[in-house]
């Protein structure tokens, strides 16, 4: 009996679980079988395989070949898996020695001529290899992908004859380094490029120190979209925990991992045409949408109303979990969606309404129905809400002093957020109820300004939480304790001002 034993992993949501290929030889008539694979995958991996074994030069054992993916019931789809099970034939059929694989994972798909083809969410097995201290077989084009991973030994390899080779000891692959982080990405807008807008400003750095979701509402060209762009600027760089999740999530997607590797915060920016699964994510093999991909992030919607209702709908839950079930018949896969949403529109069709001058001609109706696109709960959800008016001209075009940069309120942003993880260990966005009582404790005149607002504008109590987090994070940028009136009141504007427009 010849049976060998080749350790790789699959791939669920953005973990990685260990799967073992077994393969079996034994007398008959010749035949493979896999166990363990969907049956398309398994055909095409079968062929793959046969040739990629045959152009290399090798024998294709003329036997009963039965091949385990176990454990049986993890999700296992697609290439990655043909490199271990080639592996596998060539050990248990004697052709390379069938010492040497406890401590190895491999993943890779071939091509039909031997060569080994890149895949998607190495990343995520590098980790979790590395965590068994074993080394990793990946295709050269994912290595610097999988040497992101810091502390797991990667090798490298581009045909099925050089890993053989490098396997019997006879040309050796050396580990890949970990190449310089670069993700050639240009320089982050900054906010001293935006004049005036003052209030604007203010609520992009609320936004960044507490998380909290924004909405600019205003005329074309008065600086919505240029405002949001600033964003990414304002928010503190990610924690090395965090980088490694956002690079995770990205590597299952086929993006590069590099920007997140560096700590740059996701700014993703989809247009108003996607798909709801490019938005949440799904697909046959479930891939995670623009809303995982802004994990840790920012989510900005231009042009909110212009999005289908549908599509817009299916943000609500994640923006109250933070993650995103996406269910199949099979299994669900779980990716995370901690994103900050900040959108953008127009008051009307026409885009002026309400800007002071006489151009708008649209009827009350118009701007209601325009208005009512997004939906009472999503708007819920958002806790800054406000104006952008077109700037006058002078304020424009006056030479002076530019406004603050980036940089600049960025130092006030992490003191804030300094004081709310030494706090809670949280942003305050991410209170929850319990936290919310201790935390965001009122005094009793403070109480009885938030219930009249409460009543006066009909807030739900969610409004009234998030409300409440809101205040939290302007006493935090104010350096107080507790959360005082003027904060209250402050949280209240800006949840309110577009509706009055
Ligand atoms: N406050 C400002 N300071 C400096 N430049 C500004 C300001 N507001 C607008 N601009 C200029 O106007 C341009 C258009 O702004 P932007 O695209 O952000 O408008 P918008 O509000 O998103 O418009 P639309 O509703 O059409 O999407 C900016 O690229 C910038 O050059
Ligand atoms: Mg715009
Ligand atoms: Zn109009």
């Amino acid at each position: 009996m010849s049976l060998s034993v080749i350790q790789t992993r699959a791939q669920l949501g953005v973990e990685s679980p260990a799967v073992q290929v077994e393969v079996h030889l034994s007398g008959g008539l010749p035949s493979l079988s896999i166990v363990g694979l969907p049956e398309t995958a398994v055909k095409e991996s079968r062929e793959r395989v046969r040739s990629a074994l045959i152009t290399a030069g090798f024998d294709f054992p003329q036997r009963r070949i039965t091949i385990n993916l176990a454990p049986a019931d993890l999700p296992k789809e697609g290439g990655r898996y043909d490199l271990a099970i080639a592996l596998g034939i060539l050990a248990a059929s004697g052709q390379i020695k069938r010492e040497g694989f406890s401590d190895l994972e491999v993943i890779g798909e071939l091509a039909l001529s031997g060569e080994v083809r890149s895949v998607r969410g190495v990343l995520p097995a590098a980790i979790a290899c590395g965590q068994r201290q074993r080394t990793l077989i990946v295709p050269a084009a994912n290595a610097d992908e999988a040497a992101m991973s810091e502390g797991t030994v990667v090798i490298p390899v581009s045909h099925l004859l050089g890993l053989c080779a490098h396997l019997q000891g006879e040309t050796r692959i050396s580990p890949h380094q970990r190449p310089p982080l670069d993700d050639g990405g240009k320089p982050l807008a900054d906010l001293g490029d935006v004049r005036g807008q003052l209030q604007a400003r203010r609520a992009l750095e609320v936004a960044a120190a507490g998380m909290h979701n924004l909405l600019f509402l205003g005329p074309p060209g008065s600086g919505k979209s240029m405002l949001a762009s600033r964003l990414p600027g304002l928010l503190p760089p990610m924690a090395a925990d965090e980088s490694l999740e956002v690079a995770s999530i990205h590597s299952v997607a086929g993006l590069p991992v590099a920007s997140a590797c560096l700590g740059r915060r996701p700014f993703r920016s989809p247009h108003h045409t996607a798909s709801a699964v490019a938005l949440v994510g799904g697909g046959g093999r479930p891939r995670p949408g623009e809303i995982s991909l802004s994990h840790q992030g920012v989510l900005f919607l231009d042009e909110l109303p212009e999005f289908p209702r549908r599509v817009l709908e299916v943000l609500r839950e994640p923006m109250e979990t933070g993650e995103i079930l996406i269910s199949r018949a099979a299994h669900s896969t779980r990716y995370p969606a901690r994103f900050l949403l900040a959108a953008a529109m127009n008051p009307c069709p026409c885009g002026y309404f309400g800007d002071g001058t006489e151009r708008c001609h649209c009827s009350p109706d118009q701007v209601r129905r325009y208005q009512q696109r997004i939906s009472g709960p999503l708007l819920d959800r958002i806790d800054l809400q406000l104006a952008v008016p077109a700037l006058p001209p002078d304020e424009l075009l006056e030479p002076g002093v530019p406004g603050e940069s980036s940089d600049q309120v960025r130092q006030r942003v992490l003191v804030a957020r300094e004081r709310q993880l030494q706090r809670q260990g949280c942003v305050n966005r991410d209170l929850d109820n319990r936290q919310l009582m201790i935390h965001c404790a009122l005094s009793e005149a403070g109480r009885r300004l938030l219930s009249r607002v409460m009543e006066k504008h009909s807030l739900s109590a969610r409004a009234c939480h998030r409300l409440l987090r809101v205040a939290r994070t302007l006493a935090d940028l104010q350096g107080i304790e507790s959360i005082d009136e003027a904060c209250l009141l402050e949280a209240v504007i800006f949840r309110g001002q577009s509706n009055q427009s």
